[in-house]
């Protein structure tokens, strides 16, 4: 390790004894997101691939279309597949990809699946505090379903505020598909069993999270007959 990755890491261990995981990570996704035995299986690309039902392509091109190479990108949260191999590249080496997550393990993580490249920096960080700089635009990729909504609240408005004037912030998440979706039912039993703050992004849309007063133009896709969305919020 080079001594910018050493500093990095006591820098982050530091971070990590002076506050605590949130309460809904610790007690509903510590099996996947905290736990080194099934972290390396959850990661690998065929199981993500699965678990979005052969969708993982699509919903990678469709949120990463919306960076420009040279932009400074950041994505809020880690997640697991090539997502931040991809967006690294759509950036590329003019811009900056800024990567954080809130538990250490996924910040190592996702720094051995992007490996060494001079324009992405990988951090302890949480999505729910505005950043300390501004971006051209924010990626926030299958986050918001997995947080309480008082939480998701919170990183609507942190991540709007995180972004420069004419910037964008991308959503990418569960949606509420229609009554005719064959994958409706066990989608909503999945939620019912592991994934208990999803069904808050079927009863309300994503800007429903955000505060009055910003001035933001909305624009929303559905995707796969409405299992899922992407949201771009453009600061006006
Ligand atoms: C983005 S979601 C996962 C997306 C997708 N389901 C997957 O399999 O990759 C999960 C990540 O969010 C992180 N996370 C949860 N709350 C967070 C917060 N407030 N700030 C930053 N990262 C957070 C978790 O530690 C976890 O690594």
């Amino acid at each position: 390790m080079g001594l910018v990755g050493k500093e990095q890491k006591e820098k982050d261990e530091a971070e990590v004894s002076s506050h605590s995981l949130p309460t809904y990570l610790q007690q509903t996704y510590s099996w996947a997101y905290l736990n080194p035995k099934t972290v390396p299986i959850l990661s690998s690309s065929p199981v993500v691939s699965l678990i979005l039902w052969g969708n993982a392509g699509r919903l990678i091109k469709r949120a990463t279309m919306e960076v420009e190479a040279g932009e400074t990108v950041l994505q809020a949260a880690a997640v697991y597949g090539p997502f931040s191999t991809y967006l690294a590249d759509a950036v590329g080496p003019t811009g900056q990809l800024d990567i954080i997550d809130i538990a250490p393990i996924q910040v190592e993580t996702t720094r051995k699946r992007v490996g060494a490249q001079s324009h992405v920096h990988v951090a302890l960080g949480d999505a729910a505090i505005v950043q300390q700089r501004t971006y051209d635009t924010v990626v926030c990729f299958f986050l918001l379903h997995e947080v309480p909504d008082e939480v998701k609240t919170q990183i609507v408005h942190a991540l709007l505020s995180s972004v420069k004037k004419g910037g964008k912030v991308v959503f990418v998440d569960y949606h509420k598909p229609s009554s005719f979706h064959p994958l409706k039912p066990v989608m909503s039993r999945i939620f019912d069993w592991l994934e208990p703050y999803a069904k808050g992004l079927w009863e309300k849309e994503i800007n429903a999270f955000a505060p009055d007063g910003m001035m933001i133009s909305w624009h929303k896709e559905t995707l796969f007959g409405g299992l899922y969305q992407k949201v771009v919020a453009t600061i006006l």
